[in-house]
């Protein structure tokens, strides 16, 4: 059974939200419900700085605008059009993941996570940034940077918690918003939060706007 959220969760959600919408980031892959586009943001942003990913993205898509096309690309054309961004294994990834989409879903990238997680290079992390970023699927998407903020709003005295703990995913999934559209924001915001103010090292708390309602933040002084 879901537990109702404490009213320090719907405090800190009213704020994250208010705050998300008035000043998050205007990122490219958030313009679009495309799952081929945002699949590919994904993949870059696995292990590429956000600044980085902005200047490869529109290029690579420029090369390959569908699913289909990259799947039937060559293989060294894929890894020419990752030139830059390093970590080719996520090239090699996608480029198979493309070519599985077409030969076993139609050449339609799958909605829900579990179906997700089962092509190649997708994790539990990128499954449900897929389903929620693309399909307004209402689950949590929680990479390292989200698990830090959830910790630090939450959990502050539990030993140290990464996207490997299921309690990281269950808070998640509690915390979520009824409504898609919601949940939608609410993923994009936290990680807004991890990027911009709940960062590893010197978070600026002083600055963050949902300090009251965090558990670290509001014990902090000044
Ligand atoms: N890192 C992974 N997905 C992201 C997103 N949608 N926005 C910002 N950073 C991200």
């Amino acid at each position: 059974m879901p537990r109702r959220p404490p009213q320090s969760a719907l405090r800190f959600k009213r704020r994250l939200l208010r705050w998300f919408r008035a000043r998050g980031r205007d990122l490219p892959w958030r313009a679009t419900r495309n799952p081929y586009r945002i699949l590919v943001s994904e993949f870059m942003l696995q292990q590429t700085q956000v600044t980085r990913v902005r200047e490869y993205y529109p290029g690579f898509l420029a090369r390959f605008p569908s699913l289909r096309e990259l799947a039937a690309a060559r293989p060294g054309a894929v890894r020419e059009a990752w030139d830059g961004l390093g970590y080719y294994r996520r090239a090699t990834n996608l480029h198979q993941l493309a070519r599985t989409v077409v030969a076993k879903h139609g050449g339609e990238l799958p909605s829900d996570p579990g179906t997700l997680e089962t092509l190649p290079g997708v994790g539990r992390y990128t499954a449900g940034a897929v389903a929620s970023f693309a399909h307004e699927r209402r689950v949590p998407a929680v990479d390292t940077n989200v698990a830090r903020v959830l910790q630090r709003a939450f959990r502050p005295r539990a030993p140290k918690m990464n996207p490997s703990n299921n309690a990281i995913w269950a808070l998640a999934r509690a915390l979520l918003p009824k409504r898609r559209r919601t949940a939608w924001e609410f993923n994009q915001a936290l990680m807004d939060l991890g990027s911009l103010y709940c960062t590893a090292r010197r978070p600026k708390c002083q600055e963050c706007p949902v300090r009251p309602a965090c558990g670290t933040g509001s014990r902090r002084s000044p």
